[in-house]
């Protein structure tokens, strides 16, 4: 069942999602050569609790820290650490959750460290960022989830990249994942129709190369099978009447 939030659930996901939109600011400014992935976790969790949030992701299914922090061949789920510190060119993904009066938002962006990325990575980053621009635009009512799906994965495989499929988008709000399942590429079969009041998590994951991607042994951390580079943005995002209401910006 899909959960058609009410006007105070919602307003409960906004406010999770201001947090979030504030939280870019700071970590924009942030991510630098020589910062560790676990320092970048604890400025977010420090600002998110400032804020009056609750860093969603600790504790989910076990998961260890308030961030995840993925760095160039990760595509998601990275775990930050005291030792992982980014370097001049990296790409790094973050993806963050937020809980704010018992409602989460969730997003992630991806940074491009230092002043001279490669051809490849900044290709890959507008890339993605316009994959999640076109599926949130399909994000109405009335149309179906394969509409996102279609979006997202015509703009990644037009420029010559691939889409991820072992992990999709979800919905999001009274849970971190809830119906529906929102896979960045077509699935034949029943797609369920948008209704106002859905609150969903858009999150195109783009590889350089091949799709598949393989889990590490920490349990978390996922990577592309072939090494290439990996790019992640989400919004999470209310279906109305009208536009979609994005509420992590
Ligand atoms: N945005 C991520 C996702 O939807 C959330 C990370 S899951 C957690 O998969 F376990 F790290 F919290
Ligand atoms: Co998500």
């Amino acid at each position: 069942m899909i959960i058609i939030n009410s006007s105070s659930d919602i307003a409960r996901i906004r406010e999770a999602g201001r947090i979030i939109a504030g939280l870019w600011e700071v970590l924009k400014n942030s991510v630098a050569p020589g910062i560790s992935t676990l320092e970048l976790d604890s400025l977010a969790c420090d600002h998110i609790q400032q804020q009056g949030g609750e860093c969603a992701f600790r504790g989910y299914r076990g998961y260890p820290a308030n961030l995840c922090v993925s760095i160039n061949h990760e595509v998601v789920h990275g775990i930050p650490r005291a030792d992982r510190k980014l370097k001049s060119g990296d790409l790094v993904g973050i993806d963050v959750g937020v809980r704010k009066a018992g409602f989460i938002a969730d997003a992630a962006r991806s940074y491009l460290v230092g002043a001279s990325p490669s051809p490849e990575a900044l290709k890959l980053m507008a890339v993605a960022r316009q994959s999640l621009e076109l599926g949130i635009e399909q994000a109405r009512a009335g149309h179906k989830v394969t509409d996102i799906s279609k979006a997202v994965q015509r703009t990644a495989e037009n420029a010559g990249f691939s889409v991820v499929r072992e992990l999709c988008g979800h919905g999001v709000g009274a849970s971190l994942h809830q119906e529906p399942e929102i896979p960045n590429y077509f699935r034949p079969g029943h797609s369920p129709v948008l209704k106002a009041g859905m609150s969903l998590a858009v999150e195109p994951m783009i590889n350089a190369g091949g799709a598949e991607v393989k889990f590490l042994s920490d349990g978390w951390t996922v990577v592309t099978r072939d090494g290439s580079l990996s790019a992640h943005f989400e919004d999470t995002v209310i279906v109305t009447d009208g536009d979609p209401d994005i509420v992590t910006r």
